[in-house]
């Protein structure tokens, strides 16, 4: 909140649970509250959770459906009633390489990751033509708390993420930052919706075997 306001953003922190139907509706009668409209949906909230399938408890598959996939359906239909009402918005959902590939561990988050791909196109097919565009943006992994957690629990290691993707590295806060910017801006993508945009060092892309993309590596 200080860093936005560093730079001179106007900012009102709103806490919440995207989960829940009341905690949405409130979030929204706050924002719409204190600026009277509603330009641009994130969906950034998350969870990851690592495990493997035969081992996923039920209470692991909903929880992380919940937050990960029923979260951005209440946001979007919450704050998209209010897009729709003056014609115009743009809602980008933050799903992962994992929306998109089976990796290892992960059925739950990877099934509420490619769910949120579906909910996007779907989205993006009602409203469209009603001015409100709908965006995912898939990230390959990212330095952050939940790469942290992640990492402490023997999940994987730095070695095994830069070794998987073309360009060799994580992509950093600032990588997808980038293109949520691109995807919020109407002036910059205003006919570009239901898509699905990789931020991923070409892990997606990259059908090599382990040895040739390492040989390509710095290359
Ligand atoms: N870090 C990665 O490598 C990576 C890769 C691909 C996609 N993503 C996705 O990017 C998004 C951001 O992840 P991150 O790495 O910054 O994770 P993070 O754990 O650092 O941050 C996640 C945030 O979500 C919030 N959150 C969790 N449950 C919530 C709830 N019920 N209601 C409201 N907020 C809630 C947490 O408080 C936290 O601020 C997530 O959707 C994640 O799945 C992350």
């Amino acid at each position: 909140m200080q860093e936005l306001q560093q730079v001179g953003a106007e900012a009102l922190p709103v806490p919440g649970d995207v989960s829940d139907e009341a905690s949405v509706r409130g979030m929204v009668e706050t924002v719409m509250g204190e600026f009277g409209r509603i330009d641009v949906l994130v969906n950034n909230a998350g969870i990851s959770t690592i495990v493997p399938a035969e081992e996923t408890t039920l209470g692991d598959w909903e929880r992380t459906l919940a937050i990960n996939l029923t979260g951005p359906f209440l946001t979007s239909r919450e704050f998209g009633k209010e897009m729709l009402r003056r014609g115009e918005g743009s809602i980008v959902n933050i799903s992962s390489v994992a929306g998109l590939l089976g990796i290892g561990d992960r059925a739950a988050y990877n099934a509420s990751k490619h769910g949120l791909i579906g909910l996007t196109r779907t989205l993006a097919a009602e409203w469209g033509g009603r001015g409100v565009r709908v965006n995912a943006v898939c990230p390959g992994w990212v330095k952050t708390e939940m790469d942290d957690e992640d990492q402490a629990g023997g999940g994987y290691a730095d070695a095994d993420i830069e070794g998987r993707v073309p360009m060799a590295r994580f992509a950093t806060p600032e990588d997808i930052a980038q293109a949520v910017v691109f995807l919020a801006n109407p002036e910059q993508s205003g006919f570009v919706n239901g898509h699905t945009l990789s931020v991923d060092g070409g892990w997606f892309g990259d059908g090599s075997w382990e040895s040739l993309r390492r040989s390509k590596q710095g290359s």
